[in-house]
């Protein structure tokens, strides 16, 4: 890359202008140019519907779309489509899958689906006197907003409730109202957001005509819907009798399997580091699912991890409970999911996929996802106290390290046979294909 000075009007270039100009940047701009177009969709209507998601797009960023089969959940059977570069996480979540398919399924509950938003203001005015008008003003808030809730009401939705709460004691003046929403099907973002700014102008209108107030005493800060819902909640979990816990390691009897793995579900209790990557292994299935939907994964992952810390600690999102002989291995998460709208509608993969998963309700896919983080954490834990993850994950892994080094097919079929029985790491297949390229170049 060359070049480290400003752009000015970027967005405003044609696409080939952009892809010109970044090109441009580089030693070698034409191999650039070709790289990116080579990305390019064959259909350019295809391709100006992924052009349009975004801003400024000049290619397109591929992932692999693959399939968890196997998914046994309150007894209906689905092949989950996911989304995800990680080598191993398909695998061990059709493994999970395939696992606790023969033993009940997976089980799960959507708890909830409420989701929040707030109109953060200042308020410098007498605060009683507005508690005391905020009935009449929350009656104004919901008879005003009807034309942008009257859909979402016809759908069985809406608006749940508006209160006024006062944070004065975080920060001084601070003010909030807190709405609760049904979106039903939708993830409901833009609904939300809609009916928060029209709370605040309803709100400043109402000040400002107010002979009780002061238009100065009200300053809205901002109105936006809030990533955390833990009242859109969903458990899910998987049991089974101890004793059935085996041939997971030849060395291991399920009940040392049990020991260890409820060993491993609680310092995940206890110890933030572990916590942390345990929860990541959970949304490696969930965020997986959610990009294959078509679904915000960075909204759900944010959620996920406050949620882990509701009691003041970061902990574990599963739980392991061990009773008269049964192992029950459980999941709650708040997920806030959509099935209609954004891009569940408009990317013909995400559109496919929830095809694939027999068009669902949201809380249909809140319990699917759900069972999927719980199904790669059961895999991760499995693996990890018995033989460890590297041998699966780096068995996995293979095809990428090969393919760093540019291997032919001749050589991945000869590395896939040598690394059958042989620990592979980066330093090991790098010495394989030194020797098969040595043995392949002519004597002198
Ligand atoms: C890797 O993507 C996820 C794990 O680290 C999760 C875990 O440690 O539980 C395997």
């Amino acid at each position: 890359m060359k070049n480290n000075h400003i752009v000015e009007g970027f967005s405003k270039l044609t696409k080939n202008e952009k892809l010109r100009l970044l090109s441009g940047s580089f030693r070698n701009p034409a191999q650039i140019e070709f790289m990116l177009r080579s990305f390019w969709h064959v259909d350019p209507d295809r391709q100006k519907l992924f052009d349009e998601f975004s801003e400024n797009t000049i290619s397109n960023f591929y992932f692999p779309f693959g399939i968890a089969p196997n998914f046994v959940i309150n007894g209906k059977m689905y092949m989950v489509p996911m989304v995800i570069e990680e080598s191993s996480v398909i695998a061990a979540a059709s493994s999970s899958a395939k696992f606790w398919s023969e033993k009940g399924g997976f089980h799960s509950e959507v708890l909830s689906t409420v989701k929040i938003g707030q109109v953060h203001f200042i308020w410098k005015g007498d605060f009683e006197q507005l508690r005391t008008s905020f009935p009449e003003i929350k009656k104004l808030l919901l008879e005003r907003t009807h034309p942008l809730t009257a859909n979402m009401v016809k759908r069985g939705g809406g608006i749940l409730d508006i209160e006024l709460v006062d944070h004065t004691k975080e920060l001084e003046n601070y003010y909030q109202l807190k709405a609760t929403f049904d979106t039903r099907d939708s993830m409901g973002a833009n609904f939300i957001n809609s009916c928060l700014e029209e709370f605040a102008d309803i709100l400043r209108e109402y000040i400002a005509e107010s002979y009780l107030f002061e238009e100065q005493d009200l300053q809205i800060i901002m109105s936006i819907l809030s990533n955390y819902t833990p009242d859109c909640l969903v458990h899910s979990y998987v049991e089974c009798d101890i004793s059935e816990c085996k041939d997971f390691d030849e060395a291991i009897a399920a009940d040392d399997f049990v020991y260890k793995f409820e060993k491993a579900v609680q310092i995940a209790q206890v110890d933030i580091h572990r916590a942390t990557t345990h929860n990541k292994g959970i949304f490696n299935g969930i965020d997986a699912v959610a990009l294959a939907t078509g679904n915000d994964f960075r909204a759900i992952e944010a959620c996920g991890h406050a949620y882990a810390s509701r009691d003041g600690q970061y902990k574990s999102l599963s739980e392991i409970s061990l009773k008269d002989g049964k192992f029950r291995y459980s999941l709650t998460v708040p997920l806030s999911m959509g099935t209609v709208g954004g891009l569940t509608s408009l990317h013909p993969l995400a559109r496919l996929s929830l095809e694939l998963l027999g068009n669902p309700e949201a809380p249909e896919l809140m319990k699917i996802a759900s069972c999927v983080g719980l199904a790669n954490n059961f895999g991760a834990l499995k693996s990890l106290t018995t033989k460890g993850i590297q041998k699966g994950h780096m068995k996995m892994h293979l095809l990428n390290i090969l393919n760093v080094f540019d291997s032919d097919e001749e050589e991945k079929k000869k590395a896939i046979h040598y690394f059958k029985h042989e620990k592979v790491s980066y330093s090991s297949v790098s010495k394989l294909l030194t020797e098969l390229r040595l043995q392949g170049k002519p004597q002198l």
